[in-house]
C-alpha cells in the first residue's frame, strides 16, 4: 500500500522527449506511471502531441528550474544531446550543448531533492584503447569524436554527483538503437533504421559503412526496458556510477542485408562508406555487459532474426497507413 502512494507520487520530466529514443520512453513511462505525471520537453512542440508538454531549451537552466517546480518533478530522464556523426560538423558547439544541458540538469536535480536522474551514455565512449572483442564495463576510455569525449566526462560528472552530493543518477551506454516507431537522429549506427525502411520501400540502399563494419546494437524495445529496469533497481544494486554496459546483439551491416534477403531477396545495397566509418572503426565490435547482468539482472530479447522481422512487420504496417513522408511514420 504505502509502495503505491509513493508510485503515484512520481513525477517525470523527459527533456529531448521528441527523438528517437525520447519519443518511446516518453510512451512507456506513461505506462507506467500515467499520462499526467510525464512531462515531455524539447526545444519545439510535438506536432498532436496530446499529453502534458513543455518546450524547454535544457541549455537555460532557469526554464528547467520552473518546469520542476511547477509540476513538483521527482525524476529527470535526460535524453537531449547531439549525437556522433552531427556532432562532428560543428564540435565546440556540440560539446558546448552536450555538457551545459548536463551540468544544468544536475545542478537542478541537486537544489531540488530530485529522487532519481537518468542521463545516457553511449559506447562511442571507447575508443583505441579499449579491446574490440567484448569491451569490459572499466575498459580505459580514449574515445575520438566529440561525442565521445563528451559523454566520457559526462559520465565522471554524474559520478560526481552521486558521490559529492548522494544524487542518484543511473545511467546506461547505449549500443546503436533500432526501432520502427521513430527516426534516428544523426548517430553512427542510423544505418540499420534506415537500410529497413529502404527495404519496405523496395528501394536501393546506399550504406555509409563497410560491409563488414561490426558494431554493437539494440533493438528499441530492449533499450527502453533496460532504462525502466535499471530505474527501478533498488538503489543499493547499482554499483556503477559512471554507466553501465549493456549489449544486445552485434552484427555488420552485410549480416543485415543477409538477414532482408531472405524477406525481400532482390534487395539491392551499394556500400559508400564516408566519415561515419572512420568513426565506427574505433567502436568496440561486441560489449561485456556482465556488471549490468549481475547488478539490475540486464538480458537482452531480441536477436538480429527478430529485430528484421519485427522492424518489416511493423514498417509495412505504417506505410501502407500513411504516405512515404518519414515524419508521419513518428509517434
Ligand atoms: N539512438 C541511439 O542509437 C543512441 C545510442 C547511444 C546513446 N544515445 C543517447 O540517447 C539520448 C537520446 O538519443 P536519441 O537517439 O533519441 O537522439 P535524437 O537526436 O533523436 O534526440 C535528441 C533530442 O534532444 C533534443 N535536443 C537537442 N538539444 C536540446 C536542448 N538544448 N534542449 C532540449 N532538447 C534538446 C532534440 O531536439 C532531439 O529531439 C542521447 O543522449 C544520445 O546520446 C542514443
Amino acid at each position: 500500500m504505502s509502495q503505491n502512494i509513493e508510485y503515484m507520487k512520481t513525477v517525470v520530466l523527459i527533456i529531448g522527449a521528441n527523438g528517437q529514443l525520447g519519443s518511446v520512453l516518453t510512451e512507456a513511462l506513461k505506462q507506467k506511471f500515467g499520462n499526467s505525471n510525464v512531462i515531455a520537453s524539447d526545444l519545439r512542440a510535438r506536432e498532436g502531441y496530446k499529453d502534458t508538454f513543455e518546450i524547454i531549451d535544457a541549455t537555460d537552466i532557469d526554464r528547467i528550474q520552473e518546469v520542476v517546480v511547477q509540476y513538483k518533478v521527482t525524476q529527470i530522464y535526460h535524453l537531449a544531446a547531439i549525437l556522433s556523426a552531427k556532432g562532428e560538423e560543428t564540435p565546440l558547439q556540440t560539446w558546448d550543448i552536450n555538457m551545459k544541458t548536463l551540468f544544468n540538469v544536475l545542478e537542478v536535480c541537486r537544489k531540488n531533492n530530485i529522487e532519481k536522474v537518468f542521463f545516457p551514455s553511449s559506447i562511442a565512449v571507447f575508443g583505441e584503447g579499449a579491446p574490440l572483442e567484448n569491451t569490459p564495463n572499466n575498459a580505459y576510455l580514449d574515445p575520438a569524436t566529440v561525442y565521445g569525449i563528451s559523454k566520457a566526462a559526462g559520465e565522471n560528472w554524474a559520478q560526481y554527483y552521486f558521490l559529492r552530493y548522494g544524487l542518484d543518477v543511473r545511467s546506461i551506454r547505449y549500443p546503436g538503437v533500432i526501432g520502427y516507431q521513430s527516426l534516428p537522429g544523426g548517430g553512427t549506427t542510423d544505418y540499420a533504421v534506415d537500410i529497413y525502411h529502404k527495404a519496405v520501400l523496395e528501394e536501393k540502399f546506399n550504406c555509409f559503412l563497410k560491409e563488414d563494419a561490426t558494431l554493437p546494437m539494440i533493438f528499441m524495445d530492449d533499450a527502453i526496458r533496460a532504462t525502466l529496469e535499471l530505474m527501478d533497481a533498488p538503489k543499493e544494486d547499482i554499483m556503477t556510477r559512471t554507466s553501465y554496459n549493456i549489449a544486445g546483439i552485434s552484427f555488420s551491416p552485410a549480416e543485415v542485408v543477409a538477414e532482408i534477403r531472405k524477406l525481400y531477396p532482390d534487395f539491392e545495397v551499394k556500400y559508400d562508406p564516408d566519415f561515419r566509418q572512420e568513426i565506427a572503426s574505433r567502436w568496440p565490435n561486441s560489449i561485456d555487459d556482465s556488471a549490468a547482468t549481475k547488478d539490475w539482472g540486464w538480458k537482452p530479447e531480441f536477436d538480429l532474426e527478430s529485430i528484421t522481422t519485427t522492424m518489416i512487420q511493423k514498417l509495412k504496417a505504417k506505410y501502407k497507413k500513411g504516405s512515404k513522408n518519414l515524419e508521419t511514420l513518428m509517434l
